[in-house]
């Protein structure tokens, strides 16, 4: 069982955007999207792509891989669009005054 580890402020991300984060030896996209925070493996399904590099489509709450397109949803990780088809891992995320914590899923 993984435990929650702090790894950014709020201030540090304005909304919408992302950020490229590393926990236990793991990278991860931490994304700001409408008010809310999420945690996504930096790993598109389809080809490895990095989605830390990709827009952000806070109504829709999606974020793109940057290498073909694929969008994934930032809340659950899953695929949305082609050409990726499986989720990616979404971890879960919480806030306490202005620092973000992560715990990984698995
Ligand atoms: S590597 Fe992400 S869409 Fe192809």
């Amino acid at each position: 069982m993984h435990e929650f580890q702090a790894v950014a402020k709020t201030s540090e991300l304005v909304d919408p955007s992302s950020m490229l984060i590393e926990v236990d030896d793991r990278l991860l996209v931490l994304i700001h999207a409408a008010g809310h925070f999420y945690a996504l493996d930096d790993v598109c399904t389809h080809d490895g792509g990095p989605l830390s590099d990709g827009p952000i489509d806070a109504e829709a709450k999606t974020i793109a891989c940057p290498r073909h397109g694929a969008q994934f949803n930032v809340e659950t990780g899953s695929a949305e669009t082609m050409p990726a088809t499986k989720a990616t891992v979404a971890h879960e995320v919480k806030v306490e005054g202005d620092q973000i914590f992560v715990r990984l899923k698995e």
